[in-house]
């Protein structure tokens, strides 16, 4: 099978998940963080290179406060619990967004676990936190610009692949798929530079529910679509059309 080297996921649907079971939203949350466990388990075993979850956007902010404490706190506890293993199991540990605004504590914690994966090579798995893809190129926009004023680059030397190399993702190839949970069919600033070219799968299942059979079904869509990148395809080059 044609299988994704880099596959982001929109994990969306942790809060209906939960309010269908007449439960609280962070236990939604709290569930979601067991799928989340399973899906970088099933991404190594499915052979993928790279994956990227967005774990909480720099809109996220916009929650009650409480729900914004919990999010901070799983995250938390799922570095603390489990770097150890994601080290064991050779896996890198990344983090993209704005850090600037994160509380130290939080900050320390993520760059630990970058520090001591550093030279893992099974899988890449890239969190996605404080993160939003306009904020990522308006980053990157700052950082060209001081650069050009202070003398260090030609602004007319600016191009895709500079501004590519001044993103969080400098050295991770674009994702090849985007799965987006729950039904919705919305990129909701995720990596927007990087999503030229990606397929979109959207699943209906809510990201508590998000197993194996889903990563399954959402490779094999995958490996149905025909990417050309702006392209014909193979076929009708054969033909000459
Ligand atoms: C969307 O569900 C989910 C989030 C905003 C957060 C995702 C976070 C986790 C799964 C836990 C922490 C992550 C890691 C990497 C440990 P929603 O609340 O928007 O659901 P709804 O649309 O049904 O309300």
């Amino acid at each position: 099978m044609n299988t994704p080297q880099h596959v982001a996921i929109i994990m969306d649907g942790n809060g209906r998940w939960a309010e269908r079971r007449g439960q609280t939203r962070t236990s939604g949350h709290r569930k979601g963080v067991e799928a989340v466990r399973g899906a970088v388990r099933s991404a190594g075993e499915l052979g993928v290179k790279y994956l990227t979850l967005f774990a909480f956007s720099s809109e996220n902010w916009r929650r009650p406060e409480d729900e914004v404490n919990d999010l901070m706190g799983l995250l938390k506890v799922f570095i603390r619990r489990d770097l150890a293993e994601l080290h064991r199991e050779n896996v890198r540990v990344r983090i993209i967004g704005d850090r600037q605004t994160l509380k130290h504590d939080i900050l320390a914690l993520l760059t630990e676990a970058e520090d001591l994966t550093r030279n893992n090579r099974a899988l890449e798995l890239i969190i996605a936190f404080n993160y939003g893809g306009r904020d990522d190129i308006a980053r990157a926009a700052r950082l060209l610009a001081s650069k050009a004023a202070r003398g260090e680059i030609d602004p007319a030397s600016i191009c895709e692949e500079t501004i590519s190399a001044a993103l969080d993702t400098a050295d991770i190839p674009d994702p090849d798929m985007i799965i987006r949970t729950s039904g919705e069919q919305r990129i909701s600033n995720f990596l927007i530079w990087q999503a030229a070219y990606a397929e979109f799968v959207f699943l209906p299942c809510l990201w508590p529910d998000f197993d194996r059979a889903s990563f399954e079904d959402a490779l094999r869509e995958f490996g149905s679509r025909d990417r050309r990148f702006g392209n014909v395809a193979e076929r009708d080059l054969a033909l000459g059309s």
